[in-house]
C-alpha cells in the first residue's frame, strides 16, 4: 500500500462496497433475488384450424399456433419446467359479435385448447383470461350499449365464461376486463358449480396502456377496436387507485394478483405485494417483447442480456412470477446454466 491518502480515504473510512463485489462468488454469495424457471408463465396465441403456425409480424419469434401444435408446446414447455400457460385466443372474425356470445360455446377455441392440453399434459397449470375482446366485433372487453361498455351484463357473462372455461379444465380464471364486482361474482359461481379449487388471478391493476399493441394485432382486434378502453381500464397517471382497486379484488376473493403492463409499472408491483402479500405477478405485455425484440434486431442491444435483466428486475420489485412472451428461451436459457 502507498503511504499516499487519497481524498476519497476520508470519505469512504472503513466503508467499501464494492469488497461485497471483488470477484463472481462474493457476487453470487450476496445475490439478493434469482430468476428461476418456477417464475414463468408462458402466453400463447391460438388460432382454428391444425398444423398451424402463422408468425406474428409484431412480435418477431411468436406464432399464432393451431390448438395441435400449440398441445406439442405446451408439452415442450412442461419438460422445460415451467409451472403454467396463459392461452389467448384469435377468434374467426365470423363468430364474433357484439356481445362476444361466442365465449359462451362449449368447444370455443379456448375450451378446445384447454381440454386438449389437459388431456395431454395433465402437470401443467391453465390460466385462462375470461375477457370478452377475443369475441367481439368491437374489440373491447365487454358488452357495449349504446356507446357505453356495461358492467353488470358484462360481469354475467365473463361469470358463465369462467365456469364453461373452469369445466374444461382451466386451473386458474384470470378476468382481465376490469369491471368491478367481477371477481366475487366468479368466486361464487365456480363455488356454486363445484370448482372450489379453480383459482382466480385477478388482472387486478391493468392499465390503459399503448404497450397492448402488438397483441392486438396478434389476435385481430387492433382493427375492430372503436376508440379506447379508458372507461374501464386505470389510467396510467393513478397509483392510489390502483392499489384502491386491487384491494377490492383481494376483499372479494382473489387467489392472485397480477400488474400489468410490467416494467412501466414497477412501483405498482412493489406496492401491491407489500400491501396485500398475496402472490403476485406481473405480465411483461406485447408491447415490451416487442421493444426489446426490435432493438436487438437491428444490433443496437443485445437482447438476451436484457430479456434476463428486466425479467430479474420484477424479482426485486417484488413480483413472485412474471408473464413472459421469452418464457421458453429464459428456461431454455437457465438450463444451460
Ligand atoms: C384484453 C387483454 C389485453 C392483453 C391481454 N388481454 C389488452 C388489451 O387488448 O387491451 C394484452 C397482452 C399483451 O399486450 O401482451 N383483455
Amino acid at each position: 500500500m502507498s503511504d499516499k491518502t487519497h481524498l476519497v480515504d476520508k470519505i469512504t473510512g472503513h466503508r467499501r462496497m464494492r469488497r461485497n463485489r471483488k470477484a463472481d462468488w462474493t457476487r453470487r454469495m450476496v445475490q439478493e433475488n434469482r430468476l428461476t424457471v418456477d417464475d414463468l408463465i408462458w402466453p400463447i396465441f391460438l388460432v382454428p384450424g391444425t398444423g398451424i403456425v402463422d408468425p406474428i409480424a409484431a412480435m418477431p419469434g411468436v406464432n399464432r399456433i393451431s390448438v395441435d401444435k400449440a398441445v406439442e408446446a405446451v408439452r415442450e414447455a412442461a419438460d422445460l419446467g415451467i409451472p403454467a400457460i396463459a392461452p389467448f385466443p384469435d377468434v374467426e372474425m365470423e363468430k364474433r359479435d357484439a356481445t362476444g356470445s361466442e365465449i359462451l360455446q362449449r368447444d370455443n377455441l379456448i375450451n378446445q385448447f384447454t381440454r386438449a392440453a389437459k388431456k395431454a399434459v395433465p402437470n401443467i397449470g391453465l390460466i385462462t383470461d375470461v375477457a370478452l375482446d377475443p369475441f367481439t366485433s368491437h374489440g373491447h372487453d365487454g358488452i357495449l350499449q349504446d356507446g357505453v361498455i356495461v358492467n353488470d351484463e358484462t360481469v354475467d357473462q365473463v361469470v358463465k365464461a369462467a365456469v364453461m372455461q373452469a369445466d374444461a379444465g382451466a386451473d386458474i380464471i384470470a378476468p382481465s376486463e376490469m369491471m368491478d364486482g367481477r371477481i366475487g361474482a366468479i368466486r361464487r359461481a365456480l363455488d356454486a358449480a363445484g370448482h372450489q379449487d379453480v383459482g382466480i388471478m385477478s388482472y387486478a391493476t391493468k392499465f390503459a396502456s399503448g404497450f397492448y399493441g402488438p397483441y392486438r394485432e396478434a389476435i385481430n382486434t387492433g382493427g375492430l377496436l372503436k376508440g379506447d378502453k379508458n372507461s374501464y381500464y386505470i389510467s396510467p397517471a393513478n397509483s392510489t387507485e390502483a392499489l384502491r382497486d386491487a384491494a377490492l379484488d383481494v376483499e372479494e376473493g382473489a387467489d392472485m394478483l397480477m400488474v400489468k403492463p410490467g416494467l412501466a409499472y414497477l412501483d405498482i408491483c412493489w406496492r401491491t405485494k407489500d400491501a396485500f402479500g398475496l402472490p403476485t405477478f406481473a405480465y411483461q405485455v406485447s408491447g415490451e417483447y416487442t421493444q426489446i425484440k426490435a432493438a436487438a434486431m437491428n444490433g443496437w442491444i443485445d437482447g438476451d442480456r436484457i430479456m434476463m435483466e428486466t425479467l430479474l428486475c420484477f424479482k426485486r420489485a417484488g413480483c413472485d412470477g412474471i408473464l413472459s412472451y421469452f418464457a421458453v428461451d429464459v428456461a431454455r436459457k437457465l438450463a444451460r446454466g
